[in-house]
């Protein structure tokens, strides 16, 4: 047993656990963070976010250098694909910010343990099967312990034929045919960089659009998009079984409206079918912390647990699993433990799929304002009539903004095309401070700039558009 107390003993160092230790810190908060793995930054630096950028931009401009530059004039030849500089400049952008996030620690005075870390009581962690065995012990716990891919029954992982997120960032040649099971983020970005790596891809989707809930329109025209781009879609198909041979296998689906069986066959198949919280193993069934069926720890409106120091916190509670909304909850939980009012407002929580166009949103969708009776107006303006747009050779897509129909309050942002995640940052601060299209409308926008597109569909909104 450690004789020193902690203010806070954070389980999991992803963005929730370290962006909530570093707050911690700030606030005055004696800090601790204890990680399973070698390095700090969880899933998103490991394995996630940071290393499918990486390759979605090398992938790009793979891509541009065989097919879109000499549009500009740049003629090249023998262009070749080095698969192993691509994966090794991946691996050197995770090590620098792992290595970064373990500078923060230090420099923020937050003391680090590695090993497996569960909870003994509500005050005592336990960190076991690192450097040594250690009791922490804690005033308050924050269980940041994120999530794993979901494993579908008969779609067991067997990482060469049948595998995860974790696997398509390291495949050590390009598969010929690459079988995708879901059309969410993962399946749609890792689909894309194989694919303009030269995999023919095909994604296999249970509903019948892509994207999970996001926008129609802006789903059916990134579809449409990607196919042009050379991805095959099978949407309406639930995948119900894989037969994995030693480097093939053959997917089974249902057709789901007819319910007929159809078979497809592939070189490697990637399970990109959502995630589940990783809540095993950490204690919580012998205290008594409630999980629903699925594994979520169900906490109350200020992340606590039945144990009102033992907070939970992103991938591992209900909501979306984004590395954002985890560290705004982290940020929350750790002004609460230092007698704040930490709060998330789930309204802006914004969500991206990094594709060529990116799609990007925020707030309500047009199908949820009318589901629930809510009076809007919308405002849209494609790309194709912006002069960045053009200059970049990007013009596909557009922005949509949704304003409350008689405050003109925005509502919602959605966007399809060129860097739509930066892009969509305005919004949801206008959102935040709760501005109106004519509010945004109404800022300076330099000329010329994609973000321009942005605020003529604002001024859209009020069918006042100027620039064509
Ligand atoms: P997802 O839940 O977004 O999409 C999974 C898709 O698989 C769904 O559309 C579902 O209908 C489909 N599916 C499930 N079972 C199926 C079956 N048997 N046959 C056919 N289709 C099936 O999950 P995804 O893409 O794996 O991502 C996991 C989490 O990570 C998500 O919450 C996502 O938002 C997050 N993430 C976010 C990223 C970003 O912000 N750009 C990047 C990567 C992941």
């Amino acid at each position: 047993m450690s004789n020193t107390e902690f203010d806070l003993v954070i389980i999991g160092s992803g963005p929730a656990g370290y962006v909530g230790a570093i707050r911690a810190s700030q606030l005055g908060l004696k800090t601790a963070i204890v990680e399973k793995e070698k390095t700090l930054g969880g899933t998103c630096l490991n394995v996630g976010c940071i290393p499918s950028k990486a390759m979605l931009e090398s992938s790009e401009h793979f891509l541009q250098a065989n097919h879109s530059l000499s549009e500009h004039g740049v003629d090249l030849s023998g262009v070749k694909l080095n698969l192993k500089n691509l994966l090794a400049r991946k691996d050197k952008i995770v090590g620098e910010l792992t290595g970064g996030v373990d500078y923060l620690m230090k420099k923020n005075n937050v003391e680090k343990f590695s090993g497996w870390g569960q909870l003994v009581s509500a005050n005592e962690v336990k960190v076991s099967g690192g450097d040594k065995e250690t009791v922490l012990k804690a005033k308050n716990i924050m269980l940041a312990t994120g999530s794993a891919p979901n494993t579908l029954p008969g779609l067991e992982y067997n990482g060469t034929t049948i595998i995860s997120s974790t696997e398509a960032l390291s495949l050590e040649k390009v598969p010929k045919k690459m079988l995708v099971i879901g059309a969410g983020a993962i399946g749609l970005e890792m689909g894309s960089v194989w694919m303009r790596l030269g995999s023919e891809v095909t994604v296999i989707e249970y509903a019948d659009k892509i994207c999970g809930p996001m926008d129609k329109g802006i789903s059916k025209r990134l579809m449409q998009i990607l196919k042009k781009q050379g991805m095959n879609f099978i949407t309406g198909a639930k995948v119900t079984q894989a037969d994995a041979k030693k480097s093939s296998v053959e997917l089974t689906y249902e057709v789901m409206k007819t319910g007929e069986t159809e078979k497809i066959k592939g070189d490697i198949c990637l399970v990109a079918a959502g995630r589940v919280p990783y809540s095993d193993k950490l204690g919580l069934d012998e205290l008594g912390i409630e999980k629903d069926k699925r594994g979520f720890v169900q906490v109350n409106e200020h992340f606590q647990t039945k144990f009102s120091n033992v907070y939970a916190v992103g991938d591992l509670i209900p909501g979306p699993m984004l590395a954002h909304k985890a560290e705004e909850e982290a940020v929350a939980v750790a002004e609460i433990v230092a007698g704040q009012s930490g709060h998330v407002n789930y309204f802006t929580v914004p969500s991206v799929i990094y594709t060529d166009p990116e799609v990007a949103s925020v707030g309500y969708t047009e199908e949820e304002l009318k589901a629930q009776n809510i009076p809007y107006k919308s405002g849209t303006f494609p790309f194709s009539a912006n002069g960045r747009a053009k200059a970049l050779g990007q013009t596909d897509g557009q922005v949509k903004i949704l304003a409350h129909k008689e405050t003109d309050q925005i509502l919602g942002g959605h966007i399809i095309g060129p860097r739509a995640s930066e892009l969509l940052s305005e919004i949801i601060v206008c959102m935040e401070f709760g501005g109106s299209a004519e509010d945004l409308a109404r800022s300076f926008h330099s000329h010329p700039t994609l973000s321009e597109v942005v605020r003529e569909a604002a001024l859209n909104v009020d069918k006042l558009a100027r620039q064509m």
